[in-house]
């Protein structure tokens, strides 16, 4: 097959046979097409997108790219979560240890940052000695063990994706519906698990900006899930606003361990433990209602953040940072944005939020970059909150000293006053089932 000749029947408007969209994948993960040839094609996918089928099979053929992760010797109902991207979202490191705390393994496998949002991966790898890289024998080990893993798409699972992923985070081609439902799809089925929660974003900070492709690119992923035979459903969730109050790795971090010690923002903690709740629902673990005091009772007792520490050891990082998270070493250099104006903040241009954590260093801006893991913000007001001239608004982290007037100019940019309090948006707004 002639890689030339897809791109152009993909540019040209027709939908690709099975056949190609797995050549396309299958070379992708085996490293044989090139670098050009795959950024062209998501950019033809990216204007002319891909049909009920040509996702399907896509979602397919990236699953099937390396191994698929064998949980038949896990015992127990296995849950897995995902969320299609956000700023400030460290959900998984607190929901993936409350539900494996209530008895639910959790066989998860994560992404890296991806244009303005964070990613698990590097959150985690921000934690001395971490290893995300997995062999597929590992991954089930771990699980067995204490219950809970969370890995990246290594050499051997996912690796379409990986090479994917990676090239849309570089080539502006993350926020389209068929790629993005494929790329999370393709490792939810290969990472195994019975029961799979998905937390959609919607809202500025997100890549579905309104609730109405939120609820498609939702409904679309269910759809995948039941397909294979899944426990599935998805929770569109707000991300007009940054979750939580700190932004960039292991800020974040330090933010999820503090919400697992009970002591979390309060929308981080609602997010956390709606997520839990649906998760553990599925799993068969009572309502609802029920599944959220039962999560929420993991926090208070402490088995969570211990569940957490279990796996960070299991796979080789150094615990003692999620029992000390001041030994996170700090950034060398910060700035307090200083509010010139006393009014409400009316609204967060949250990708823009996104984008100045980028620019500080904490994610990447080309493929090869490395990632800053004490680079980030630390909001001290967000949208609702009122603010007298002269406050901190924010303070700015980051390890070249170049970065910060650039970063704090484009941070006033993302903020809009207003001398009347905003509306109260719902935390919840949709579940797709
Ligand atoms: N998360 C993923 O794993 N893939 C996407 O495309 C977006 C979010």
């Amino acid at each position: 097959m002639d890689f030339k000749t897809l791109i152009q029947k993909k540019r040209d408007g027709f939908a690709l046979t099975k056949e190609e969209i797995e050549y396309f994948a299958f070379s992708a993960a085996d490293e044989t097409a090139k670098d050009y040839h795959l950024a062209a094609m998501l950019m033809a996918i990216f204007f002319n997108s891909l049909n009920e089928d040509e996702t399907l099979w896509l979602t397919d053929a990236m699953a099937r790219s390396g191994d698929m992760a064998d949980l038949s010797g896990v015992e127990g109902v296995k849950g897995d979560k995902h969320s299609t991207g956000g700023v400030g979202d460290k959900t998984t490191l607190i929901v993936a240890p409350v539900v494996a705390s209530c008895g639910v393994k959790m066989a998860k496998m994560s992404g890296r940052g991806l244009g303005h949002t964070g990613g698990t991966v590097d959150k985690l790898e921000a934690i001395p000695g971490f290893r995300t890289s997995l062999e597929t024998n590992e991954f089930t080990d771990i699980v067995n063990k204490c219950g809970l893993c969370v890995a990246g798409q290594s050499g051997k699972l996912c690796p379409a994706d990986k090479k994917l992923y990676g090239l849309r985070d570089v080539t502006a081609t993350v926020d389209n519906m068929p790629l993005i439902a494929s790329s999370i799809m393709s490792k939810k089925l290969a990472g195994g698990a019975d029961c799979i929660v998905l937390d959609v974003k919607c809202g500025s900070g997100a890549f579905m900006k309104d609730k109405e492709s939120a609820t498609e690119l939702a409904a679309k992923m269910v759809e995948i899930g039941k397909g294979a035979g899944r426990k599935i459903a998805a929770l569109i969730t707000d991300m007009d606003t940054p979750l939580g109050k700190n932004i960039g790795n292991s800020l974040e971090v330090a933010e999820a361990v503090e919400t697992l010690r009970g002591n979390g923002p309060e929308d981080l903690t609602e997010v956390s433990l709606l997520l839990c709740a649906k998760l553990l629902e599925l799993a068969g673990k009572g309502t609802f209602d029920e599944c959220r005091e039962l999560a929420k009772s993991k926090l208070d007792d402490g088995s969570a953040l211990k569940k957490l520490a279990e796996m960070v050891g299991l796979q080789g990082g150094d615990a003692q940072y999620i029992y000390d998270t001041d030994l996170f070493p700090k950034a060398e250099f910060s700035r307090n944005v200083i509010a010139e104006e006393t009014g409400y903040i009316s609204a967060m241009n949250t990708e823009g939020v996104g984008s100045v954590c980028v620019a500080l260093g904490a994610g990447r801006k080309r493929k090869e970059d490395s990632i800053d893991p004490s680079a980030g913000i630390i909001l001290e007001k967000k949208t609702g909150d009122y603010v007298e001239k002269g406050e901190i608004l924010a303070v700015l982290y980051c390890n070249d000293e170049v970065f910060l007037d650039e970063a704090e100019k484009q941070y006033r940019q993302s903020l809009s006053f207003s001398q009347t309090k905003p509306d109260t948006v719902s935390l919840l707004l949709g579940i797709v089932e």
